[in-house]
């Protein structure tokens, strides 16, 4: 098996021009199954917030939530790089609470952060970051965490200027140490824009076939999520379909007598 993945190996994929995987994972043998398939991200995404706490929108979960579900997945990984995803007020309030709250991913098993935007002041929470050792993602695009702000689930960078805003953000946060970046929501003509002005991996979450890499949120990728399928989600399975059946199966045998069985007990 390969060895540990780190933001060097990231940096060596881009300039050899090799793709990669991102998958979101929240618990420990979810995490251990995508280091086995090859993963080379896991990310504990505040996706969470929604296809596993049940929240309406990811600005719901704090960072002791991400704290929990962070350990879990890091102890299941042993060669995916393990990034977690900064929630909402978590590094907002001044740059030292950000380094406490992103200083805990990282005591709880995380390899580097992700953080959304491109602001003055996320510029100054990524320096600070980089300067004391953690790595940090960046994200651009469309950004959950401003829903309220962009007035719902909207595509970002239409036009040549909204993408040039974002390359702007985007060549801002190179210059300020981040690894990556996350390009949400944005037309393909756009992720293709920036991935081929940043010398950083962008990493495509409905940007296009021209970034560096994909990430999806696993699961749409096992089809476990029903609420909601974006148009960029791929779904590889029905786990939905898995667990009805065999929960079903059980609900009949354990009212029909057929479990356990004499090998079932002892
Ligand atoms: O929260 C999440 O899962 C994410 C990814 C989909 C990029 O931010």
């Amino acid at each position: 098996m390969s060895k540990k993945i780190t933001v060097k190996t990231l940096q060596k994929y881009k300039e050899n021009g090799e793709k990669f995987s991102v998958l979101t994972a929240y618990d420990c043998y979810t995490a251990k199954y995508l280091d086995k398939a090859g993963i080379d991200v896991v990310l504990i995404g505040d996706s969470l917030a929604m296809v596993a706490l049940g929240y309406d929108t990811t600005n719901k979960i704090t960072a002791e939530e991400m704290k929990i579900f962070t350990s879990a997945v890091a102890r299941g990984v042993e060669h995916a790089l393990v990034v977690t995803d900064m929630p909402f007020l978590s590094y907002h309030t001044s740059i030292e609470d950000a380094v406490k709250n992103c200083g805990m991913m990282i005591a709880a098993g995380a390899n580097a952060v992700k953080i959304e935007g491109g602001t003055d002041y996320i510029i100054s929470v990524v320096e600070r970051l980089v300067q004391i050792g953690i790595p940090v993602m960046g994200h651009l695009g469309f950004t959950p965490q401003f829903l309220n702000a962009f007035g719902g689930y909207k595509i970002q960078g239409k036009t040549r200027e909204t993408a040039d805003l974002i390359l702007v953000q985007a060549k801002k946060l190179e210059a300020a140490g981040v690894f990556s970046i996350v390009l949400e929501m944005v037309p393909e003509d756009c992720g293709k824009y920036i991935t081929g002005n940043l010398s950083i991996p962008t990493i495509s979450c409905g940007a296009g076939r021209f970034c560096d890499a994909q990430v999806l949120v696993s699961d749409d990728v096992f089809g476990k999520y029903p609420e909601f399928k974006p148009k960029f989600a791929r779904k590889y399975g029905d786990m939905g379909e898995l667990i009805l059946n065999c929960a079903k199966r059980f609900d009949e045998d354990v009212k029909t007598g057929r479990f356990p069985s004499e090998e079932e007990v002892f």
